[in-house]
């Protein structure tokens, strides 16, 4: 498995990669129609343009020309020397092979390149991808409520990673 960088192009493979993951992620979590608010206001086309314009990087993990997962994630995130990472998705069937590890391990490399020391995210309270985090050494910090529009609400925790 490769982590590549993706450019303007492969913002079309992390879209089809998020609609096959997003579903699947939240069915239990939040309504059809909040997964669809939140996909089209993050991962249109357009949404996914601007990121990468506004300096988000885009990994993808590829095989042989196949794609299963993608991350972005944001260098000295709030002038801070902290990297977020913004998305981070892998293809249901291709989860718990070592591949979400493998692009947190490329964020991290990445972020210390940059003299960034944190690494920080936004988890929603009920996503079982928090062991995934705690098992990689993140810590809950504390819980956030961010208001979306629409009536719709993320119910988060920030989770932070000295590096
Ligand atoms: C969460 C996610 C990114 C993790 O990636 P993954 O490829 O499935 O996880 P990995 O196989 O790399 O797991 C690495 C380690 O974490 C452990 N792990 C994975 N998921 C776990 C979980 N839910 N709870 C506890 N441990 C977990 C693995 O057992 C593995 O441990 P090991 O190194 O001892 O073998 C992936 O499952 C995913 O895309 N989930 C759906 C989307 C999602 O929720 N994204 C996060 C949004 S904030």
């Amino acid at each position: 498995m490769n982590v590549i960088y993706a450019d303007e192009n492969g913002l079309k493979t992390v879209r089809t990669l998020a609609l096959q993951t997003w579903p699947d992620t939240f069915k239990n979590i939040l309504s059809p129609e909040q997964i669809d608010y939140m996909l089209e206001w993050m991962y249109s086309a357009n949404a996914l343009r601007e990121q990468f314009e506004n300096g988000i990087q885009f990994i993808l993990a590829e095989d042989n020309g196949e794609y299963y997962g993608f991350a972005a994630y944001e260098f000295h995130y709030k002038n801070e020397l902290r990297t977020k990472i913004h998305k981070i998705y892998i293809l249901p069937d291709s989860q718990g092979k070592g591949v979400g590890k493998l692009l947190i391990d490329f964020i991290s490399n990445d972020a210390k390149k940059r003299t960034n020391d944190i690494l920080t995210l936004n988890v929603n309270r009920y996503n079982k991808a928090i062991g995934f985090y705690e098992k990689l050494g993140f810590k809950t910090m504390y819980a956030e409520d961010i208001d979306i529009g629409k009536g719709f609400l993320m119910e988060d925790y920030v989770m932070e990673k000295a590096l």
